[in-house]
């Protein structure tokens, strides 16, 4: 949510900050703009709308060159997404250009205190507040190295609420500041130069070479003293430094029309990467960061998984696996809900937040209410150096690799791999299962990157039906068991892509009510369980047969040999035959390819829907 780009170096600014917004885009695109300090003075320039409005302009009256630059994509909180309130915002004297993610909690109270000194605000945002701050505590600040920083620190002393802020001064012409509480911001280290991004895709088309920034930090970069960190009150902090494993090409659409089709194809490879290494040489199973001990480990009697969006889904599914594997108690809440109904925690609870961004605002705040109760907190996050995993006990990547289109694909199957370990792992250290028991359903998690090979490989017949669906105006999505939230995901995607209005439901609540909106050819999907689950799958096909008989135009996904359902179909779908529990990862597939066909097909931009963000950085 927001993408902000900062550079200090030796190149034209303006281009490298052009690329970072191009590449941080999905995060937002309400409005974009730039600031480059050049010759002692800061120009900026910003356009309501995508990118691609500010390039324009830009064409038609560029900014003069400069080596330090700042730039902003927005999607709008305080404020529409207009001109006026697009970023950077400039102080009244128009010394300083600020911009920002996140909400400033206070800005009424800070905004009444400038305006009575005479300021008159150009925008309705929040931000706006921290650009007149900054020039006056600029001023009051002792001049010579740091000021700026010194002025950010004493700025960020007063602010409340969430917020990555990067600020130039007219008169730095070799600095740039930035400030973090609660909102994303890593630092990429360049030779002789610095770069500020939201995440790492702003720079890694120049470096890989990354630094974490911690809670409450300023960082200042200048092309003569490099870079310092400091806590809000100026203490000296050495940050974290590390390596991006993937490179720009990653984070490119390599031939496809959209990025989403690109990482719905890389999806065998997602799974096959957050696999390896895992089991070690015991065939013991292995996670990334664990700051907690196997008695700890032992002593959880319940399980939350908490998410958003997507993530919540691939929370759904692991309650089946973890519940069935470890017989721990699993609840699964949204993170938006979790800290508002006071959940029972203690020491003895484990809360396992899911996010591939690892900075979604609500899941952070979950996380943080979970600890403050003393639970324990596992971390599944794609995202190496975000916030979620640095504030957890433990933490297990998935490695997906950049996930750019809004709406998660790979993000999900592979965080259903990593609930699925974690489910494994707690049984294992727990003593529930032998090692030869998890490492027979490693064996069949690493079968999947081959099924959903084969699921990839037979998707044409999907892409057209797909195409004789874009006019639907509804549709519902139904499953059993695992399927039921397989059901929710396929009904998200098709509404955050195609506008569509859908709904998921488990196959046997139907008839409680909601089978009385389908009528004449309504298209109804039913995921269907495996053949071998008898009793299950014996239900599902007679809720198939129950909406048939309504009228529904009946899309089944099934698994290869299932004939049962083939006389309720209107069209099958076929998985490979995959163990129930498992199941998810290949039968969520098909839905996918279904809904991002369906957006294209209605002329749609399948990266990035309306009124959508990638990262969602605010409550
Ligand atoms: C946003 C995205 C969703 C995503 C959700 C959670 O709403 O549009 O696609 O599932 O955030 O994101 P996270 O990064 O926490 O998995």
């Amino acid at each position: 949510m927001c993408g902000i780009v900062g550079y200090v170096g030796p190149r034209d600014a303006l281009g490298v900050v052009l690329d970072g917004l191009r590449r941080l885009e999905y995060r937002g695109y309400d409005s974009a703009g730039v600031a480059v300090l050049s010759d002692g003075a800061l120009h900026c320039s910003k356009k309501a709308g995508k990118l691609a409005n500010l390039e324009k302009q830009l064409a038609e009256e560029p900014v003069p060159a400069g080596t330090v630059g700042i730039g902003h994509t927005r999607w709008a909180t305080h404020g529409g997404p207009t001109d006026r309130n697009a970023h950077p915002h400039a102080s009244a004297d128009g010394s300083v250009a600020v911009i920002h993610n996140g909400i400033i909690e206070n800005f009424a109270v800070l905004r009444a205190e400038c305006e009575a000194t005479g300021i008159e605000f150009r925008s309705e945002t929040d931000t706006e507040v921290a650009a007149h701050l900054l020039a006056a505590a600029y001023d009051q600040a002792p001049a010579g190295p740091g000021r700026l920083a010194e002025a950010m620190r004493a700025v960020c002393r007063r602010l409340q609420g969430a917020f990555t802020l990067v600020a130039s001064h007219a008169a730095e012409p070799d600095t740039l500041v930035a400030a973090r509480r609660s909102s994303p911001l890593v630092v990429g280290v360049g030779d002789g130069e610095y770069f500020l991004g939201s995440d790492v895709a702003a720079f890694i088309a120049h470096t890989r070479e990354a630094r974490e920034l911690g809670q409450d930090q300023v960082v200042e970069i200048d092309r003569q003293r490099g870079l310092t960190v400091t806590d809000f009150s100026g203490a000296a902090v050495e940050p974290k430094a590390y390596t991006v494993d993937w490179d720009a090409a990653a984070a490119e659409k390599g031939g496809y029309p959209w990025f989403m089709l690109k990482e719905i194809a890389e999806q065998p490879q997602a799974i096959a990467d957050t696999l390896l290494g895992r089991l070690g040489a015991q065939g013991e199973l292995v996670l990334d960061e664990v700051r907690l001990s196997d008695q700890e480990l032992r002593d959880i009697d319940k399980v939350f998984v908490v998410a958003c969006g997507t993530a919540y889904h691939a929370g759904l599914i692991a309650k089946y696996a973890i519940e069935h594997w470890t017989r721990i108690p699993v609840e699964v809440e949204l993170a938006s809900e979790f800290r508002y109904r006071d959940p029972v925690l203690d020491r003895s609870t484990l809360v396992v937040v899911v996010s591939q961004s690892g900075e979604t605002m609500d899941t952070l705040m979950a996380l943080r209410h979970a600890k403050d109760q003393k639970a324990r907190v596992l971390a599944i996050c794609n995202a190496n150096g975000s916030t979620i995993p640095r504030e957890s006990d433990a933490v297990l990547y998935t490695h997906a690799g950049p996930e750019v289109a809004v709406a998660s694909t790979k993000g999900f199957l592979t965080q259903l791999v990593a609930c699925y370990l974690v489910g494994l792992f707690l049984a294992q250290v727990r003593g529930i299962k032998y090692e030869d028991e998890v490492a027979s359903v490693v064996a069949d998690l690493r079968r999947l990157p081959d099924a959903v090979t084969t699921v990839l490989e037979q998707m044409e017949p999907v892409r057209e039906l797909a195409r004789s669906l874009a006019e639907a105006d509804r549709m519902l999505f139904l499953g059993r068991h695992v399927s039921f939230p397989v059901a929710l995901e396929g009904a998200l995607k098709l509404k955050e892509l195609a506008y569509i209005h859908a709904e998921g439901f488990a196959a046997g609540e139907l008839k409680h009510g909601p089978i009385a909106v389908i009528d004449e050819g309504t298209p109804v999907v039913v995921v269907v369980p495996p053949r071998a689950r008898d009793l299950l799958h014996g239900k599902v096909v007679s809720n198939i047969q129950e909406v048939r008989a309504r009228g529904a135009r009946t899309v089944v996904i099934a698994e290869e040999g299932d004939e049962d359902v083939v006389p309720y179909a209107d069209h099958v779908i076929r998985v490979p035959r995959t163990p129930t529990l498992l199941a998810p990862v290949v039968t969520t597939v098909p839905l996918q390819v279904l809904a991002c066909e369906i957006a294209d097909t209605r002329g749609l931009d399948v990266d990035q829907p309306r009124n959508l963000a990638k990262s969602v950085t605010v409550e």
